[in-house]
């Protein structure tokens, strides 16, 4: 069967066409890998008043995070606890409660039911809500779980908190969105964030302000990268700031390293200047480059002035939705959201027109699975190691 297929592929070489194109991979991808870990929902900044909330799709199911009264964050399937409908229509927005639209029963933002109509004196209310979903809020970042057991996410929590913090996520506003449907496999986005192999050939906006070097596994070297990262590493220390790479420690689905940029760029801009007022309580020489990486759905980069994340959604075997959004301080004035958009909007087209040519090759009758590149491509596959892992474990009674 097609599953098998993808765990018997050879180490070292790209998977077998099944696992990207087969309707049952997908399946087993949504059951094994998207629905056991941490994935990642949205912002803070998005959901700081009661209310607020936010939805996060993966395939058929839909999870919506919201502000309580209380303060707390929540999760809850967006499924009505009468015949099943959805409750929201729109991608984020702010309510006093959730009604359901189609027989408008009312539930608080707890998820608990407050009041279903016509059914009856003796309808027991409480036994009625929203079936909760996980949620943790990281320095800024929300993250869910799909699991009926969510692993520990206290390492990751260690790992990002304390790298993350002097950016103040919590503090920025979403200053632009954009979102792509990508046709493609969402493993193959992954794969192609997990090599900077490309990014010469295809990202010049990026190569302004980064060297193509520093991808987890990437074993090529150059005298002027190791002098950049170790003078900055330096610096990092002396102002208290953590440098320390954790990159999918014992196999695990995240990583967090703060890089160096070129000379004379501050940020990831066009000219080096920064695009927005610093984050946080950083200035120009502090911050680098925060990269994160959390499997199988998010990347995201922290610099000085503006972070920008960017979100997987599988819709099917061969199409991924894309959500690209730019933090900035939450009390900066009006911004040229070109010049902040610059580097990432570019580098992100780029990018989904590169993984939608390699998607047609893999689909087509002539795909093979292909040799991985010892010095540029570690990091793929080390994805699509964890990957295979997720699926053995899938298939593994506990
Ligand atoms: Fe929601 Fe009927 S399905 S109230
Ligand atoms: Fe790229």
């Amino acid at each position: 069967m097609s599953e098998t297929a993808v765990l018997t592929r050879s180490p070292g070489r790209s998977l077998p066409q099944a696992a990207y194109t087969d309707p049952d991979v997908f399946a087993a991808d949504l059951e094994h890998v998207w629905a056991t870990g941490w994935l990642f929902a949205g912002h803070t900044c998005e959901l700081d008043r009661p209310g607020a909330y936010l939805t996060r799709d993966v395939a058929r199911d839909r999870v919506i995070v919201v502000r309580g009264e209380d303060g707390a964050l929540h999760a809850h399937h967006d499924v009505c606890a009468h015949r099943g409908s959805r409750l929201t229509g729109a991608d984020r927005g702010c309510v006093r409660a959730f009604v359901c639209p189609y027989h408008q029963w009312v539930y608080g933002t707890d998820g608990r039911l407050r009041a279903a109509r016509h059914m009856g004196p003796d309808f027991p209310v409480d036994d009625y809500r929203l079936a909760p979903v996980a949620v943790r809020e990281i320095e800024g970042l929300v993250f869910v779980s799909l699991a009926q057991d969510p692993p520990d996410i206290a390492g990751f929590a260690a790992a990002l908190g304390p790298q993350l913090a002097p950016h103040r996520l919590a503090g920025t506003r979403v200053e632009a969105r954009l979102h792509y449907r990508v046709a493609a496999n969402w493993k193959t986005l992954v794969e192609n964030n997990r090599e900077c192999y490309h990014c010469r050939g295809s990202h010049p906006e990026f190569t302004l302000s980064n060297f193509d070097l520093g991808v987890h596994g990437d074993v090529r070297s150059h005298p002027r990268y190791e002098a950049a990262l170790a003078e900055a590493r330096a610096r990092w220390a002396r102002r208290g700031l953590p440098g320390e790479e954790v990159s999918f420690p014992g196999g695990a689905w995240y990583r967090i390293a703060r890089l160096p940029l070129r000379d004379g760029f501050v940020t990831e801009s066009l000219d080096g200047r920064p695009v927005a007022p610093f984050l946080g309580g950083l200035t120009a020489e502090d911050a680098g480059s925060l990269r994160i990486v959390g499997l199988p759905d998010m990347w995201a980069h922290a610099n000085c002035d503006y972070a920008v994340t960017t979100r997987l959604s599988p819709v099917d075997a061969g199409t991924t939705d894309v959500d690209v959004c730019f933090l900035v301080r939450a009390e900066a004035g009006e911004l040229d959201v070109d010049a902040l958009t610059a580097v990432w909007r570019a580098t992100s087209e780029q990018d989904w027109e590169l993984c939608e040519n390699n998607y047609a090759g893999i689909a087509s009758r002539g795909y093979r699975p292909g040799p991985l590149s010892p010095v540029v491509e570690a990091s793929v596959e080390g994805f699509l190691s964890w990957y295979t892992a997720a699926l053995e474990r899938g298939r593994t009674p506990a």
